[in-house]
């Protein structure tokens, strides 16, 4: 989020000119990671609250995820941002061309509902479209740009997720920059949610990371997830294969998404769950549930409040990890992360196994190979057990027993070099 100031140009005759400031996004939000839930892959567009009146897209759902985040402790871990998608909308605006609720899910409007997810200390998010309609179909923000940003500056909206159905891709680089100025001018200060890439991804046009970088705090690159195991590790793959061109725009204030957290449902195992926790804890990813928090067995609720996890995903340095081993349907995933000592990064390290031939699977590797070179050594720590092994040299040949469609996750710790491996 860049800011440009006065500029000296000499044609000849030095003379000054003022650039027109360029409104950046330049909110302050999202310094790590967002976390919190976010309704579409649990509960998609259903709207039929006779038949399912606690699955519907209204008030009483998303009161309901605010009571659970805090009454199930996910609020003390980080879960924050109760944040609507899609179908929340009336089919027309009012007759003041605003943007208003269905009024029978919605009976006390939004800023009522925001008010109660404020109560509880949580934080509020909404979803539109950037094009003319939502992707299912209800009215989108094309053509009222000033309006429906002050409408949710007005509701005390922290959040807007803005989508690009019924949009012209060619059209994003302007007009999602043109409402997130929108956005800030109301002087509110919202979370920016961008799914420009992934529209542009999809119709070949090269998305613009220092635009996106400068005007979203986050965006979707890659399409939707569904609640399987081929989903995640679709997804996986994608951030792997383009991670050269992607991984280096994450940072503070501006995270890829790939997209929310499905553990708790119906779709992954215990152990994909875990490796979902994991990679999106490398990747810097937002991490938001959307999951029944009715519903979660214990042992998916520790995956997804392991603080220790959270903790690398919410890393200060906000450097985006890489897959940097792959052979055999093993897969190793690095990212640097604090605390440094001296000059040497920890690092979060996963193990990841697309084996599925029926037993953990050893797979041997030194420190030094997968480029964790300090002279002096690391202390692991298993982030899933919270065990700490005894120092590990960097030319030391590690043995890991990955199980099938799992996960080994390990923090790995520099030695301070005053404190060297041999005790010298
Ligand atoms: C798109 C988005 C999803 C969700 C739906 C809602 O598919 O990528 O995350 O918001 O629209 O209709």
């Amino acid at each position: 989020m860049i800011n440009r100031g006065l500029s000296l140009v000499a044609t000849g005759v030095v003379f000054l000119t003022l650039l027109a400031p360029d409104h950046a996004l330049d909110n302050g939000l999202a310094r790590t990671p967002p976390m919190g839930w976010l309704a579409w892959e649990r509960y998609r567009c259903i709207i039929d609250c006779k038949n399912y009146p606690d699955e519907c897209i209204s008030e009483k759902l998303f009161r309901d995820v605010a009571d659970m985040l805090v009454s199930e402790g996910y609020i003390n871990v980080g879960y924050q941002y109760v944040i609507i998608d899609d179908c929340w909308l009336a089919s027309e605006r009012d007759s003041n061309g605003r943007l208003q609720p269905d009024p029978e899910r919605f009976p006390n409007g939004i800023k009522a509902l925001a008010d109660y997810v404020h109560s509880k200390g949580l934080k509020f998010g909404i979803y539109e479209d950037y094009g003319n309609y939502t992707c299912a179909g209800y009215p989108g923000v094309l053509g009222h740009l000033e309006i429906d940003a002050q409408t949710f500056a007005d509701w005390d909206v922290d959040y807007v997720k803005l989508d690009g159905c019924y949009a012209d891709p060619k059209d994003m680089n302007e007009g999602y920059p043109a409402f997130g100025q929108y956005l800030n001018a109301t002087g509110r200060p919202m979370v920016y949610s961008c799914s420009w890439p992934v529209y542009q991804e999809e119709n070949g046009i090269p998305p613009n990371f220092e635009l996106l970088k400068q005007y979203c705090n986050l965006w979707r690159n890659y399409g939707d997830i569904d609640d399987s195991w081929d989903s995640v590790s679709d997804i996986i793959n994608y951030y792997a294969t383009k991670q050269d061109t992607i991984a280096q725009h994450a940072g503070p204030g501006h995270w890829n998404d790939p997209d929310m957290l499905i553990i708790g449902n119906f779709g992954l195992s215990l152990e994909q769950s875990k490796v979902q926790m994991a990679i999106w804890a490398i990747l810097a990813a937002p991490l938001l549930m959307s999951n029944d928090l009715h519903n979660i067995r214990p042992e998916f609720k520790a995956i997804l409040t392991n603080e220790r996890i959270i903790e690398v995903n919410q890393d200060v340095l906000g450097i985006q990890g890489r897959r940097v081993y792959q052979k055999n349907n093993i897969e190793i995933w690095t990212r640097p992360i604090t605390p440094m000592i001296g000059e040497e990064y920890s690092y979060a390290v996963a193990f990841v196994s697309y084996r599925t031939d029926g037993t953990p699977r050893a797979v041997e590797i030194t420190l030094q190979e997968i480029g964790l070179t300090n002279p002096t050594g690391y202390v692991l720590q298993d982030l899933f057990s919270g065990d700490t092994s005894t120092d590990t040299n960097p030319s030391q040949t590690l043995r890991v027993r990955v199980n099938p469609t799992g996960v080994v996750f390990y923090k790995a710790i520099p030695n301070n070099p005053s404190g060297s491996l041999s005790g010298q």
